[in-house]
């Protein structure tokens, strides 16, 4: 009896133990489920940080570099600048000092051809100095618009009579086209005749006098208001048209040397038109001709019924 009892006993130790056994195994398994998954999110949350200081890093090296390329480019600002407003200046102070000094021996002929060359000069000087103040005011987002309706197809047409008779060469032919119904557009006067006159110096500049520049006007199909100014002259290299865009910038032709040009005309243009709201695109073929590009927003076209 009492073997019996004792292997009862026995058993049931047995059973307890295996139980306990089976619960603690239970419980390491469990233990080790939980430590293999914080490893897990460890991990993770390692490499989610080891991204986002790649991330960031990469950025502050982008916010440096821009910050070099900035500088850089005032550098070069001013030092083109300089070169370009002493150019003039001296032109004037050399023929006045002519003057100062009685260089013409009385000869009034003489006079008149020195203050003609400090006259020009002297607007040249202007013309400089207004550009890089309306650069200046534009990027400083200081650029306010004065705006009115105003009538582009007299304002094409005065342009192009300006632009013909400030040409002190033969010039190619200008032909503008416009629709009898082109609306007038919303904008500041001053700053559209700038665009145009820009533009249309360009075309004629660098266009043969056996060549054409054309101007279209028109309302597209989204009602955008669309400036094109076409010319078959020499182009600009697909590797120049992004440069030609910044300020001072010219296009590498020993043919563009010869023209004259500070390399400002195009930057204010991009500028005024961005001011308003538009797009400047330029898209140019060596040797067949450029194509200038403008879109101001539908906003801007006003009703014909309303003006
Ligand atoms: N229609 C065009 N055909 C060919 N090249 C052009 C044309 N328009 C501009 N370019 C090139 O782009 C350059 C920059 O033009 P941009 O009008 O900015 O300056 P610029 O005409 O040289 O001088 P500025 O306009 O200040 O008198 C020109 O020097 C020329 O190399
Ligand atoms: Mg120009």
């Amino acid at each position: 009896m009492g073997g019996k009892t004792d292997g009862m006993v026995r058993r049931a130790r047995y059973e307890r133990e295996r139980l306990a056994r089976l619960e603690a195994e239970r419980l390491l398994e469990e233990k080790s489920l939980q430590l293999f998954r914080a490893n897990e999110e460890l991990k993770s949350a390692n490499s989610a940080l080891e991204q986002r200081v790649i991330e960031r890093t990469r950025a502050m090296a982008e916010v440096l570099r821009e910050a070099q390329e900035a500088n850089r480019f005032k550098s070069e600002f001013l030092a083109n600048m300089s070169h370009e407003l002493r150019t003039p200046l001296n032109a004037i102070i050399g023929f006045s000092e002519f003057i100062a000094e009685d260089l013409s021996d009385g000869n009034l002929a003489t006079y008149q051809e020195y203050a003609e060359d400090i006259r020009t000069s002297g607007l040249h000087l202007l013309d400089l100095v207004n550009d890089i103040l309306d650069l200046a005011k534009v990027e400083a987002g200081k650029a306010v618009l004065d705006e009115h309706s105003v009538d582009m197809t007299d304002l094409i047409e005065s342009c192009g009579r300006l632009v013909i008779a400030r040409y002190d060469r033969a010039a190619p032919e200008l032909v503008i086209s416009v629709p009898p119904e082109l609306p007038m557009l919303f904008g500041d006067e001053r700053n559209l005749k700038q665009i145009l006159i820009n533009l249309l110096s360009n075309a004629i500049k660098f266009t043969a006098p056996s060549g054409c520049v054309t101007v279209t006007a028109s309302i597209d199909a989204a009602g955008q208001f669309q400036l094109i100014v076409q010319d078959t002259g020499i182009g600009i290299r697909p590797s120049d048209i992004e440069r030609v865009l910044h300020p001072f910038e010219q296009a590498e032709t020993g043919f563009t040397r010869k023209r004259h040009g500070t390399g400002l005309g195009l930057p204010l243009v991009r500028f005024l038109v961005e001011l308003h709201g538009g797009t400047f695109q330029l898209k140019s073929q060596v040797g067949q001709g450029t194509v200038a590009t403008i879109l101001l927003p539908s906003e801007r076209t006003l009703d014909p019924a309303l003006t």
